[in-house]
């Protein structure tokens, strides 16, 4: 699996995977595409046997990163694909002197909520109904350590 910037060529394959998750909130190609003109948003795609098999998006926005949207294709899950798209946000945020990385996850996203505590966020609010005007939002942070001078 490599980590890499996504391309305009990704943005099908990310909607395939979007449609695998019924009820995520998709971005679809025009908002991958929309991106590219927020000098802030940074798009990675994780890439098995040359197919785009997860993706990440976050803004990097300092002192803090926040994370946007995040799926890995419905083939490739529990192989360590979202792990390694944090992994890459964590280093961007690091080269980019940011000191916390903010999600919002819906608070019936069992999978995501133990895949945020397995990477070191924790739960700092929530918003009530905010999906759909029925779900509540958990808020998640990491705070990161301060960079080497
Ligand atoms: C949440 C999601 C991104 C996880 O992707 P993934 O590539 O399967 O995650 P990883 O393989 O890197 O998992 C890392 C750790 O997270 C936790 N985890 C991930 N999926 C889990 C699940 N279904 N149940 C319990 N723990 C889970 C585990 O601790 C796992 O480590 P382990 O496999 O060694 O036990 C994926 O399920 C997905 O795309 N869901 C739909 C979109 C979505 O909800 N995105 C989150 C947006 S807030």
């Amino acid at each position: 699996m490599i980590v890499r910037r996504a391309r305009r060529e990704d943005y099908p394959a990310f909607a395939a995977i979007e449609a695998e998750h019924p009820g995520y909130p998709a971005w679809g190609e025009k908002g991958f595409a929309a991106e590219e003109e927020n000098r802030n948003s940074v798009t990675l795609a994780a890439e098995v046997d040359g197919k785009a098999a997860g993706f990440i998006n976050f803004w990097v926005l300092r002192p803090q990163v926040q994370l946007n949207t995040l799926a890995v294709s419905r083939a490739g899950l529990r192989a360590g694909i979202a792990s390694a798209l944090l992994g890459k946000l964590f280093e961007y945020a690091s080269k980019s002197a940011c000191t916390e990385v903010d999600l919002e996850v819906n608070e019936h996203n069992a999978p995501a909520i133990a895949l945020y505590r397995a990477r070191g966020f924790e739960v700092v609010g929530k918003r009530p109904k905010f999906y759909n005007n029925a779900d509540a939002a958990l808020l998640m942070r990491r705070v990161l350590p301060p960079r080497e001078p």
